[in-house]
């Protein structure tokens, strides 16, 4: 009996190890694969001539831009508001040689996508990013503490990535040929007290696109959902750079390191360490009252404290 029992905790510390290895080595992929196989300089430039970028007069997306167009595309920028779109199109036209068309839209609204679709008519897309978003309540608080924006956030966070999807996909599935990077965040990887409806809406983003992924992915189209934590930009209130908040600028260059890791990635190594750290949480402290009320103190002075918050 004592050595059945000896066999059984051999085998279940076995398989603990067995798991952590995995664990390990899924996680080494990250540093090893852009030191041993490095994407080529021409990949981005392979995927077709032009790349969209919503929400691209700001923060991530309109990094995305920059670096696309540094690479040899031409740059589509959708955004809200068409005087910060004029000056980035026209900063991106100056420094890379790039074409850039910019597009005035409203992601919050319905009604946008007609005369998306018709701007976007015989241009050869080869990369689409689904920047555009929008985060319900800055500060952490509880759902029915938040402002009632809930129509707007699921037209911009979730309808923009399905509906620009829709009209972009069908013409890479042709050319047999395509990127689409869908940005979700940190908090759209597990379910975040104190940012329900933000994160509920980037789960969703995470979901479709490995879904989408596991279809399309034999014929050619490579689509990753990217999770970022913290990134200083104008949603979070331009937060002070550190080793883990990053500049877009910075983000958006590493991201595109990771493309090739796999269907899901937090974009840098410094993320990728968070999010494997927070994943040996278990989600019962999580989820506690206390740990909550911790969180909603100190994320709350964190943020009045390093942010540009009024
Ligand atoms: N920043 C972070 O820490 C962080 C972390 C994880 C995930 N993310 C995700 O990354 C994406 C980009 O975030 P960000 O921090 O760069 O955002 P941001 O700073 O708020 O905005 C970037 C751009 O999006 C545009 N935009 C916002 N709402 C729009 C709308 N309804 N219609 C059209 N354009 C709109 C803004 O337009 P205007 O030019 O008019 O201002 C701006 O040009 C979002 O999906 C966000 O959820 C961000």
């Amino acid at each position: 009996m004592g050595e059945i029992q000896d066999q059984l905790f051999i085998l279940i510390g076995a398989l603990v190890c067995l798991k952590y290895l995995l664990k390990c080595v899924k996680f080494s992929k990250y540093f090893l694969l852009r030191l041993w196989n490095p994407l080529p300089k021409s990949f981005f430039r392979s995927m077709g001539e032009w790349a969209v970028i919503t929400g691209a007069g700001d923060g991530i997306g309109k990094a995305y831009s920059y670096e696309l167009a540094k690479h040899g595309l031409n740059i589509v920028m959708i955004s809200r508001t068409l005087e910060k779109l004029q000056a980035v199109a026209k900063g991106i036209e100056q420094t890379t040689g790039s074409q850039v068309k910019i597009i005035q839209a409203d992601f919050t609204k319905d009604d946008i996508y007609e005369n998306i679709k018709e701007s976007l008519q015989g241009l050869e897309i080869g990369i689409l990013v689904n920047n555009v978003g929008m985060v319900h309540n800055y500060l952490p608080s509880h759902f029915l503490s938040g402002p009632d924006k809930i129509q707007n956030l699921i037209h911009c966070n979730i309808s923009s990535v399905v509906k620009m999807t829709r009209l972009i996909l069908r013409d890479m599935e042709i050319r047999r040929k395509g990127l689409i990077l869908n940005i979700s965040s940190g908090a759209g990887r597990f379910p975040c007290p104190l940012y329900s409806l933000y994160s509920s809406t980037k789960a969703f983003v995470c979901t479709f696109s490995k879904a989408l992924q596991a279809e399309y992915k034999e014929k050619g189209i490579i689509i990753q959902v990217v999770t970022p934590y913290s990134i200083s930009t104008p949603m979070t209130k331009h937060i002070n750079p550190n080793k883990i908040t990053k500049t877009a600028d910075e983000f958006v260059k590493e991201s595109l390191d990771f493309v090739a890791v796999g269907d899901e990635t937090c974009g840098c190594l410094a993320h990728e360490i968070l999010a494997h750290l927070l994943d040996f949480i278990p989600s019962w402290v999580i989820y506690s009252d206390l740990a909550q009320n911790i969180f909603l103190i100190h994320c709350t002075n964190y943020l009045k404290q390093n942010s540009n918050i009024q």
